[in-house]
């Protein structure tokens, strides 16, 4: 990691005294950082990306309500970006921003067709099915460690439980090897620990989204492929693929960290600890207030400027990279002048706004998911306490998506 970027023109951030945006520095406070950059910067502050590479973060509220509303200043397709000729082939964040032909990336109309197949698509799941379903994932999930009497959740629960309840919404066999080795496959693409091959297992998991496509084609069902497969809009298969694997990664990830993060809160902080096994009512307040404090979306790149334009005070050039500062912005003192941030509503920025939005009905989804995965875990291992200090967990090597690295409890046995 340099700290400024040789290559970097002139009028770009890096000129302006820029931040590394990586490293390790920060990572377990990263709100200390956003309060620096602030203070320091404004609301828009330059930064560095992995290899030097220049960036803005925006960190006000209003300024990214302004940046996620205007789409046709600040747009999605990362082809636009003026440092293309600085990124090495094997940039790490290659795939958070390297093109795909997936409505990820899509502007305008296209981004309309394409979301809308999602969106209606995702608006059919019947909530109080998911919840059934993510019941008995969980059930399943919970018998394979309740004997032992301890368990790491984020491998054994946290991460396991969004991917399963994803796949199979999308309508893939409920426990099939088919569907334990794209569990597995997308894990490993999304995700790889050492040794893994991330390249081969997305080629596995691309190969299977196109068997389930077709054959969902022959004999469509009450499932997510199935309905976007038969939209009106027309989708090719090709666009159905890259649009499923999108929709599965997009859930995993961000549910994942939420579900992990929320048992963090119940297990760590007093004001919880009283009533996490008798009142439903502290999950759902737990839920919320990870969405504003330790939201697992904290950083997303991004958009890129389609002209030059006037951004918090900042001239942003055409083609700069703007990274949407989601974590900093639910904290902007602006909006919370007491300091004190406060959960009692859902005006978080957590999904982001405006045209690429997380999809309407995602985020219902995402709550049914993480609700039901909180609440059956504390309904079935009612004493769960931390088997370390809280103090003793750490958060991911990752300035993008705010988790932990393993979170390890102990509870009664409990023996079937
Ligand atoms: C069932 C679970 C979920 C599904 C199916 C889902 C799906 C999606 C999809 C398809 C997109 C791309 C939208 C587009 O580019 O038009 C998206 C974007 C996004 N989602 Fe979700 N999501 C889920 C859960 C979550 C959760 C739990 C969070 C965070 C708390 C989250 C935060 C976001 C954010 C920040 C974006 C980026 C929006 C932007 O570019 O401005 N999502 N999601």
């Amino acid at each position: 990691m340099t700290d400024q970027s040789p290559t970097a023109p002139a009028g770009c951030p890096a000129h302006a005294g820029a931040v590394p945006l990586s490293g390790l520095e920060y990572q377990q406070t990263p709100s200390q950082l956003y309060r620096s950059l602030r203070r320091e910067h404004g609301p828009v502050a330059p930064v560095l990306l992995d290899g030097g590479v220049p960036a803005w973060l925006v960190l006000g509220y209003s300024e990214v309500s302004y940046v996620t509303a205007h789409d046709e200043l600040f747009a999605r397709d990362s082809r636009r970006w003026n440092q293309w000729e600085n990124i090495p082939a094997d940039w790490p964040l290659m795939p958070f921003v390297g093109y795909q032909p997936s409505v990820l990336f899509t502007e305008g109309a296209e981004h309309q067709r394409r979301a809308g197949v999602i969106t209606h698509a995702l608006e059919q799941v019947d909530q109080f099915e998911l919840a059934r379903d993510c019941g008995q994932i969980a059930d399943a999930l919970i018998s394979r460690f309740a004997g032992s009497g301890q368990a790491e959740l984020m491998a054994a629960y946290a991460h396991a439980l969004p991917m399963r309840a994803a796949v199979q919404m999308c309508g893939m066999p409920q426990l099939g090897t088919d569907t334990q080795d794209l569990v597995d496959d997308l894990r490993i693409s999304l995700d790889a620990a050492e040794g893994d091959d991330p390249v081969a297992a997305y080629v596995r998991v691309g190969e299977r989204i196109a068997a389930l496509v077709k054959e969902k084609r022959e004999r469509p069902g009450a499932d997510v492929t199935s309905r976007m497969i038969l939209d009106p809009a027309g989708l090719t298969d090709e666009e159905i693929v890259q649009d499923l694997i999108s929709v599965i990664a997009a859930a995993q990830q961000p549910t994942a960290n939420w579900i992990c993060n929320t048992l963090r809160l119940l297990l760590t902080d007093e004001r919880f600890a009283l009533n996490v096994s008798g009142g439903r009512v502290s999950v759902g307040e737990a839920l919320n207030e990870v969405l504003w404090l330790d939201t697992p979306t904290q950083n997303f790149i991004g958009r890129w400027a389609v002209r030059d334009t006037q951004l918090g005070g900042r001239l942003i050039r055409a083609g700069d990279c703007v990274v949407l500062g989601l974590a900093a912005a639910n904290t902007d003192p602006q909006i919370w002048p007491e300091s004190h941030v406060g959960a009692e509503n859902a005006a978080h920025l957590s999904f982001s706004n405006g045209e690429h939005r997380c999809p309407y009905p995602a985020p219902l989804l995402a709550d049914v998911i993480a609700r039901t995965a909180v609440e059956t875990l504390l309904d079935r291992l009612p004493d769960l306490v931390l088997a370390v200090e809280p103090a003793e967990l750490t958060w991911r090597p990752s300035i993008w998506m705010r988790g932990l690295t393993s979170l390890p409890v102990r509870f009664t046995p409990v023996v079937h």
